[in-house]
């Protein structure tokens, strides 16, 4: 990697002046000044009881005097009050771009230690049907997995389906109330009974306490509930399954809730020492000295004996140590879950049921329509996600007469693209407007600019052959700027994982796009009689091309044959 290799440079030299320290190298954020920066100098003075600018200077004589220097960089400089700005060399860019050209991931460092991940996302609710809210935890989970497997992880994929709540009471009442037979109970007739059962519950005391005693019942293994839950269970998640596979989101695991009750006799047993007993119910006390506010504690069981959605987590954080021995467990899921997952981290540290995993809550905005407010049908209910995939469905095909020529299969891949690259290039933890008519657009950042950009790409590598050997030439700024982006892939990969946002990898293939559609306009590759020239650009362009597909797959987004 690049940064690395600046990084081994420049510590080799400040050694030979005397300082014993790392370095760290990072992209510019000044680019009209140079290419990569060090900011160490102020951390150096300190150590060494000199000014930045002092050390700062020492240290950029020092690198113009290396006989590496030519080779490495253009340019060197000191800047106010303790920068080095380095330009590289037209000769190192390419050795870069050469080795990313050879090598498998392009020449990725991959890690000395492969982590285990467990990431628990899309969290789909038996029996409701999959809607607009449940998008954001299955898309940036799946693409938070492809990230860091890509990036030489081990992952493993739950779906957690939360399969033993309050609803699944509601239905199994619906099903005895209307006297339904276990194969009578279709997809159609959950999406009708649900609803009805869940208005029903607002307005009728009594339903509700019978909702929730079946429920109980359900977990404390009742025979006929169990065998109408099954039957639930497998319509339902059918559904959802289909759903998930439209997006091109898939689990290792189709876990639910429900899985986790074998193990909360031996989670109990842990967790036995911090569990405490007020007013009947069995509590986890989680607040600590320094909370500005206090943390109520976790109810762990209800008086009544019900087990909630905190212990089937703790349960299911117990299953997954056992057999997985992760180091890291990631769950991808609503903001407004931030307060749940707090107690149970912290009742997993205190009663040492994690030891040195790690567990991370990655908590998401909201998705909200054009009017700022939650994403909401004309009827003011949430979008299922079939009506929604037709919807972007209809928008995309009106915008142009030829897209209705289009393969089908093509088309859904599109509807991906639109709503991932929407999606996707925000920031997870922030809401934002999905404004599809803007997203299903060609120009500007979405989804179909990009794929745009990769088959026209495509379309001039066609047929013609390369030679793997590029010069070392560098021939104009448009040039200069789409190679240095291409070597801060690892970079942006890098930091994507490190800060559990796919985002950045977005904001990375948003650019690349970018780039290589200005150096298209403004350099005619085809008209190119110098050979060597023409190689030069059309495996840049080839290199370009591979980038974009392989990291196109890490944010979900399948290429189309035409569009
Ligand atoms: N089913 C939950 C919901 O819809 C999300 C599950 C998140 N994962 C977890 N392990 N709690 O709110």
């Amino acid at each position: 990697m690049i940064t690395k290799k600046l990084e081994q440079f420049l510590e080799e030299e400040i050694q030979k002046l005397g300082y014993e320290e790392k370095v760290r190298v990072i992209v510019s954020n000044r680019r009209e000044l140079c290419d990569y920066q060090c900011d160490d100098c102020f951390r150096l003075a300190k150590i060494y009881h000199k000014s930045p600018m002092e050390i700062g200077n020492r240290i950029v004589e020092a690198i113009q005097n290396s006989p590496k220097y030519a080779e490495y960089f253009k340019e060197v400089t000191f800047a106010n009050p303790g920068f080095i700005n380095m330009t590289l060399s037209d000769t190192l860019i390419n050795q870069q771009v050469r080795c990313m050209m050879e090598k498998e991931k392009f020449g990725m460092e991959m890690p000395s230690k492969i982590d285990t991940y467990v990431l628990d996302y899309g969290g789909a609710n038996i029996a409701k049907p999959l809607h607009v809210g449940h998008l954001r935890p299955a898309i940036v989970g799946e693409s938070m997995k492809r990230i860091i497997a890509y990036m030489g992880h081990k992952t493993i994929s739950d779906v957690h389906l939360g399969d033993y709540g309050l609803q699944i009471g509601q239905v199994i009442y619906g099903i005895l109330k209307d006297q339904k037979q276990v194969e009578e109970i279709t997809l159609e007739y959950l999406e009708d009974i649900y609803p009805k059962m869940s208005s029903l519950c607002k307005e009728d005391e009594f339903v509700k306490t019978e909702c929730a005693n079946i429920t109980k019942d359900l977990q404390d293994g009742n025979l006929e509930y169990q065998l109408l839950f099954q039957k639930i269970k497998e319509v339902s998640g059918n559904d959802c399954k289909r759903l998930y596979d439209y997006l091109g989101v898939s689990f290792d695991l189709w876990n639910g809730e429900s899985d986790s009750y074998p193990y909360i006799p031996a989670t109990t047993e842990v967790l036995k020492n911090i569990i405490e007993v007020s007013e009947g119910a069995k509590i986890i006390p989680v607040s600590e000295v320094t909370d500005a506010k206090e943390l109520p504690p976790l109810i762990y069981q209800k008086s009544n004996g019900a087990y909630l959605y905190a212990t089937t987590d703790l349960a299911t954080i117990y299953e997954r140590m056992e057999k997985y021995h992760p180091d890291y467990i990631l769950y991808v899921a609503d903001s407004r879950q931030s307060l749940h997952f707090e107690q149970v981290f912290r009742a997993c540290r205190k009663s040492g049921l994690t030891k040195n995993t790690k567990l991370e809550f990655l908590g998401l905005g909201t998705i909200n329509g054009t009017d700022g407010k939650p994403f909401k049908t004309r009827s003011g209910t949430a979008p299922k996600l079939d009506a929604l995939f037709e919807q972007i469905k209809g928008i995309f095909l009106s915008q142009k007469e030829d897209n209705k020529d289009m393969e089908e299969e093509d088309i859904d891949k599109i509807v991906n693209a639109i709503l991932k690259f929407a999606d996707l290039q925000n920031n997870r933890e922030r809401d934002y407007i999905f404004d599809i008519r803007k997203f299903s657009n060609v120009v500007g950042k979405t989804g179909p600019y990009i794929l745009y950009t990769f088959l026209r790409i495509q379309k001039i590598l066609e047929s013609v052959s390369l030679d793997s050997n590029i010069s070392n030439h560098i021939y104009n700024e448009d040039d200069r700027k789409l190679r240095l982006h291409l070597l801060e892939l690892e970079a942006s990969l890098n930091s994507a994982l490190k800060e559990r946002l796919p985002s950045l990898l977005a904001d990375y293939i948003y650019t690349l796009a970018l780039l290589a559609n200005t150096f298209y306009q403004n350099n005619r590759i085809q008209g190119l009689t110098d050979e060597v020239q023409k190689n030069d650009w059309l495996s840049l362009f080839n290199l370009t091309k591979n980038v974009l597909k392989e990291m196109l797959n890490l944010i979900i987004i399948d290429i189309p044959q035409f569009m």
